[in-house]
């Protein structure tokens, strides 16, 4: 497992929404590899984040690769906004839409990487008829619609299975994991297999800055 090939996707979630331009420039400056935006409709998730328009005003105060996770239901009818706002993955949840396979089309047809997340009690056997043509598999290691949450432990054996499947169908394939993944756990993460790590709350605190957080973060991964 090459270690330093893992991304860390900070999640804005966490950050202070009066000072989003700075938490977008503290991330890029402190190496982060991707920003995580988690959209949030309030009726996919119990919760209410931002939305197109916020993400391209973050787009102007940063080169990071957007990477835009939609918690929100028939994400369909939003994916030429979150387009045109400047996202380079888009990831919709498998259990939001009964046209996955359209919306994923629709993604690579914007020009956007195409993502499908599962929540946690979501099998990855779902993903069966689409995995070969997938960009992004983003696994949801919590219940999607808060920050700070704990790690679901069976997420290991998840990610482990899904990365073996990819292995033989997709190699290309990155795989995401978002949810509870920080200084205690991430090397263990990246050993089941995930190369993209959200990290929310684990960067965006009161302990240390994102700088620091973000350099933490990486020894734990150089072990
Ligand atoms: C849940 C969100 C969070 C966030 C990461 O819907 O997707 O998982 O990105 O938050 P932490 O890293 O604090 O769990
Ligand atoms: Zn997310």
């Amino acid at each position: 497992m090459n270690r330093n090939s893992i991304k860390l996707a900070p999640s804005i979630l966490t950050a202070d929404f009066g000072h989003m331009a700075e938490a977008v420039q503290a991330a890029e400056e402190g190496g982060a590899d991707w920003l995580h935006l988690d959209v949030m409709d309030g009726q996919f998730v119990p919760n209410i984040s931002f939305g197109p328009m916020v993400i391209n005003s973050i787009r102007t105060y940063t080169s990071l690769p957007l990477d835009v996770h939609l918690m929100v239901d028939e994400p369909e009818h939003y994916l030429q906004a979150f387009a045109d706002a400047g996202a380079q993955t888009i990831t919709v949840h498998q259990e939001a839409t009964r046209h996955l396979h359209r919306a994923i089309q629709q993604i690579q047809d914007l020009g956007c990487q195409a993502g499908v997340a599962l929540n946690p009690a979501t099998p990855n056997q779902l993903l069966e008829e689409l995995l070969p043509s997938l960009d992004l598999v983003l696994v949801m290691s919590v219940n999607p619609g808060f920050g700070g949450q704990k790690f679901i432990e069976y997420s290991h054996n998840k990610l482990r299975r899904m990365r073996d499947w990819l292995d033989v169908v997709n190699p290309e394939c990155q795989l995401e994991v978002d949810g509870g993944v920080g200084y205690s756990n991430i090397r263990q993460v990246a050993d089941s297999g995930a190369n993209v790590m959200v990290v929310g709350s684990a960067v965006y605190n009161e302990t240390a800055t994102v700088a620091e957080n973000l350099a933490d973060l990486r020894k734990a991964l150089e072990g």
